[in-house]
């Protein structure tokens, strides 16, 4: 992840910010407690937490503790100055976290990035306990307005509803938030799908 250390030091203000982070934060606590705003304490692990910035408004909102892993040291750095002594280097796929130990698994912009999302949904579904869930987003390059593969995206809503069945986690529920600080082509704000997978 050399890209992401090298631009650590500017990420946040390119991806809007605290503002961005705030909206993707208020997205996820909707699905994480329905119409119950009060009921979001738990264990989060936030994978390919980055500089922390959404990992920190979501501890904050939720009054839950926080584990933000990621591959890149330089994001890291930043995350560590939110969360002191809740950074952790990590890969997504093979955590360092025992078991059906976490309540919330958060992935926000993460699976997109990569070839496949199985091998990241094989490992949530490990470390999550039963009645947890993955709150991720979906979709993101449909968001922008970008074409994606034809064989369809790692991130799109029905592939992930495939592979998380294969472990028992059922769709819950989809919400969306503001990408505040990004442009579409057309000049427009995307806006972000997140969904919401419980384990039986
Ligand atoms: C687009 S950033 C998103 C950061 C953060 N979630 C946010 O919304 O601000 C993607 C992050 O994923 C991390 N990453 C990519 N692949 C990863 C993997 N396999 N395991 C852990 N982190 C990964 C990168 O280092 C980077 O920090």
């Amino acid at each position: 992840m050399l890209e992401y250390d090298a631009e650590a030091a500017h990420y946040d203000e390119t991806r809007g910010g605290l503002p961005r982070a705030t909206e993707a934060a208020e997205a996820v606590l909707r699905l994480v407690s329905p119409g119950r705003a009060a009921d979001t304490a738990g264990r989060y692990l936030d994978i390919a937490g980055g500089t922390g910035i959404v990992s920190a408004a979501v501890a904050a909102a939720s009054g839950g503790s926080m584990i933000v892993a990621d591959l890149s040291h330089g994001m890291l750095r930043k995350a560590a100055e939110r969360l002191p002594g809740r950074a952790i280097q990590a890969r997504a796929e093979a955590l360092p976290i025992a078991s059906a130990s976490i309540d919330v698994v958060t992935a926000i912009w993460l699976l997109h990035l990569l070839p496949d999302a199985a091998p990241i949904v094989d490992e949530v579904a490990r470390v999550l306990r039963p009645g947890g869930r993955l709150v991720t987003t979906v979709d993101k390059n449909a968001a922008h307005g970008h074409r994606d593969p034809d064989a369809g995206p790692p991130d799109g809503l029905a592939r992930l509803t495939a592979l998380a069945a294969a472990h028992g986690m059922a769709l819950t529920g989809t919400t969306t938030f503001a990408g505040v600080g990004q442009l579409r082509p057309d000049g427009a704000v995307p806006t972000f799908t997140v969904a919401s997978f419980a384990k039986a």
